[in-house]
C-alpha cells in the first residue's frame, strides 16, 4: 500500500517501471512478441492513440445484414475490451460498417510487417497465428483463434505494421471493420473520458513520470467505482484484481485494527497484490464517500502491449493530437 508521502521522490519512475515490469512477466507467452519488440521509448510514441479522423472525411458505412447476424456481433462486441464502453449508437456504426469477407482454408488474411487495413471478427472457420520474431527464420504459432473472437486491432490502434500473419486453417468467414471507421468510433469515444481525467492523472504522484500519451493510455481503462463512508475498498485476505487511484474522498488501510496508512485525493492503494501475486495484505476502507479511479489487472498489461513505433507507419499515419 502507498500514499503521496510515500510514492512521491525520485523512486517514482523506479517504482512506475517495476509494476510494468511485473505485468509484462505475468503476460501469457502468446502476448510477448509484441511487448517484446518495441522498447519503451517507442511505447510513449505509440499510446498515442487520439485520433484527429476529420469529421467530414468519415462516412458512415452500412452493409445490410440479418437480424441473427446483428445480434452475434452484438455479442462480439460486448465480449471484446475494445467496444465495451460504446453507447449503444457507436455500437450500432460499427455494426452497420462490418462487412462480411470470406477466406479458404490456407488464404493469409493479414500478413506480418503489412500496414492494416481492417479489424476482424471471426464468424465461422478457424486461424492460426503466426510471429517471425526477430533473429529467426521461422515463424511461430502463437494462437488459434475460433469462431466470436477478433483480430488485427494492433496495427490500427497504434498506427504499425502488422505485428502478426493471421492464416485461415479451414474456410474461414469473417467480419472485418475498416480502419477509419474503427479509429473514428473507439477513439473519439475515448477523447471526452481523456480530457476529464488529464488534470487528475497529471497531479497523481505515482503518474506524473508518465509521459502524457502513456497517461493518456491509462486514462482510457480506468473504471470508476464509489463507495460511502465505512465501506470497505479492498478486504485482506482477498485475491487482488485491482489497483485504486482516489479521485475524491478519504480512506484509510487497516489491519488487526490498526490504521497503517491515510489516504487522500491522488493516492493509490491496492497495487502490492497485483504486483506480488499475493492475496491483499490489509483492508482498505472509506473514511468519507469514496470515488476511486480502477484499473484491472488486465487493461494494465493491454496498455503495455505492443506500441510500435510511430515512425515506422510512413503514409497510414493518422494526425495525433
Ligand atoms: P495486428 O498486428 O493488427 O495484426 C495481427 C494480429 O494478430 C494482431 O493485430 C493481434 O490482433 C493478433 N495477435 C494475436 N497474438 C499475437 C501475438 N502474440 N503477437 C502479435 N499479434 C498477435
Amino acid at each position: 500500500m502507498s500514499s503521496s508521502k510515500t510514492s512521491s521522490g525520485p523512486n517514482l519512475a523506479s517504482k512506475v517501471s517495476k509494476l510494468f515490469k511485473s505485468f509484462k512477466k505475468d503476460l501469457k507467452d502468446e502476448e510477448k512478441p509484441a511487448l517484446q519488440r518495441q522498447p519503451t521509448a517507442n511505447r510513449r510514441s505509440a499510446v498515442c492513440a487520439e485520433v484527429s479522423v476529420p469529421e467530414e472525411t468519415y462516412e458512415a458505412k452500412v452493409f445490410p445484414k440479418s437480424e441473427a447476424a446483428r445480434n452475434r456481433l452484438q455479442y462480439c462486441l460486448r465480449n471484446n475490451y475494445l467496444f465495451t464502453k460504446l453507447d449503444p449508437e457507436q455500437t450500432r456504426t460499427v455494426i452497420d460498417a462490418v462487412e462480411e469477407v470470406k477466406y479458404k482454408a490456407g488464404d493469409i488474411i493479414i500478413k506480418q510487417g503489412a500496414p492494416g487495413d481492417c479489424f476482424y471478427f471471426l464468424e465461422d472457420g478457424k486461424c492460426e497465428v503466426w510471429v517471425l520474431k526477430p533473429g529467426k527464420t521461422t515463424e511461430a504459432l502463437m494462437k488459434t483463434y475460433s469462431p466470436g473472437e477478433s483480430f488485427g486491432e494492433l496495427a490500427l490502434l497504434y498506427n504499425a505494421p502488422r505485428a502478426a500473419t493471421v492464416k485461415a486453417i479451414t474456410d474461414c468467414t469473417l467480419w472485418a471493420v475498416d480502419r477509419v471507421t474503427f479509429r473514428s468510433i473507439l477513439l473519439h469515444s475515448t477523447s471526452s473520458k481523456r480530457k476529464m481525467y488529464e488534470k487528475f492523472l497529471q497531479d497523481v504522484p505515482l503518474l506524473k513520470s508518465l509521459s502524457k500519451d502513456e497517461r493518456a493510455a491509462i486514462s482510457d481503462v480506468l473504471n470508476v467505482e464509489y463507495f460511502d463512508a465505512g465501506e470497505n475498498i479492498i478486504i485482506e485476505g482477498q485475491p487482488g484484481e485491482k489497483f485504486y487511484l482516489l479521485e475524491e474522498g478519504d480512506a484509510e488501510a487497516k489491519k488487526g485494527g490498526n490504521v497503517l496508512m491515510r489516504y487522500k485525493r491522488g493516492d493509490y492503494f491496492g497495487e502490492l497484490a497485483l504486483l506480488n501475486k499475493k492475496p491483499r495484505a490489509a483492508t482498505v476502507c472509506a473514511v468519507t464517500k469514496c470515488k476511486c479511479a480502477t484499473i484491472d489487472r488486465k487493461s494494465f498489461k493491454v496498455i503495455l502491449l505492443m506500441p510500435p513505433t510511430a515512425e515506422t507507419i510512413g503514409p497510414m499515419k493518422l494526425k495525433c493530437s
